[in-house]
């Protein structure tokens, strides 16, 4: 197992830290670990660390009164979260779950609060991410509202494809699938809406699907845009 020193050397928003900086945030740092599916904590908790992920998966998400959930996003290996909390002292603004075994290194909310004043680099990185992520969910706030669930689910393959796939001869292929439950928590639907429109996908030659993968034909992500999507 990589040492917290090795691991946090890598993770982008510590990326200007010195090597001094890093060992005093390693010592500060305490492992925690998950098991797959277990609750990390819950929307209206009370907030008081900061969490970045050294192995797994977790996804930030939301839940209706009757239970559906909608997954705000997935966060893997190098992400951080629940800093939301620490900066504006409101309680949690989302769920949190493990979605594999999943170790976390937890920073406290004074030393956290410590180094952001001490460090324009980690304010800046922090930004950074806050607007790529401020980014996604406009663009999932665009989907909600403007797309029906064909152009929502062909769009998320879109961006899965041009983000992760690997283009082969057969097509683009995205290799670690996400769930058809992931998929429908991801873009607003139930699991046998994802499951009817991933085989009708598949009836009109666009995509193929097999258990862990779904590729993409050559000229899927044209058809898809013109067919399904009113905006880009
Ligand atoms: P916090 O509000 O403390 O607890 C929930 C965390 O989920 C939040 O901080 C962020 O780290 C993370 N989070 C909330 N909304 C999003 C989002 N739309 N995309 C990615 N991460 C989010």
């Amino acid at each position: 197992m990589q040492t917290p020193h090795a691991f946090l050397r890598n993770v982008p928003i510590f990326s200007g830290f010195n090597d001094d900086h890093i060992e005093n945030l390693s010592k500060l740092v305490k492992l925690q670990t998950f098991k797959g599916e277990e609750i990390i904590f819950n929307q209206e908790d009370k907030g008081d660390a900061l969490f970045i992920i050294q192995t797994g998966r977790i996804k930030v998400s939301l839940f209706s009164e009757a239970g559906k959930e909608i997954i705000l996003s997935i966060l893997k290996e190098g992400d951080f979260f629940g800093e939301m909390a620490l900066i504006d002292g409101e309680p949690r603004s989302a769920n949190v779950t493990a979605i594999d075994p999943t170790e976390l290194l937890i920073l406290e909310r004074i030393d956290f609060m410590n180094y952001l004043k001490q460090s324009p680099d980690l304010t800046l990185m922090l930004l950074i991410e806050m607007s790529r992520r401020l980014r996604i969910a406009d663009d999932k706030i665009g989907s909600l509202a403007l797309l029906d669930v064909y152009g929502r689910i062909a769009r998320y393959l879109i961006k899965l494809a041009k983000a992760e796939g690997k283009i082969t001869k057969e097509g683009i292929v995205i290799v670690n699938r996400p769930t058809h439950q992931e998929m429908a928590g991801l873009v607003g639907t139930s699991r046998e809406t994802v499951s009817r429109t991933l085989t009708d996908l598949q009836k009109r030659g666009v995509i193929s699907v097999t258990k862990d993968e779904i590729i993409l034909k050559e000229d899927s992500i044209e058809v898809m845009e013109d067919k399904y999507l009113i905006y880009k």
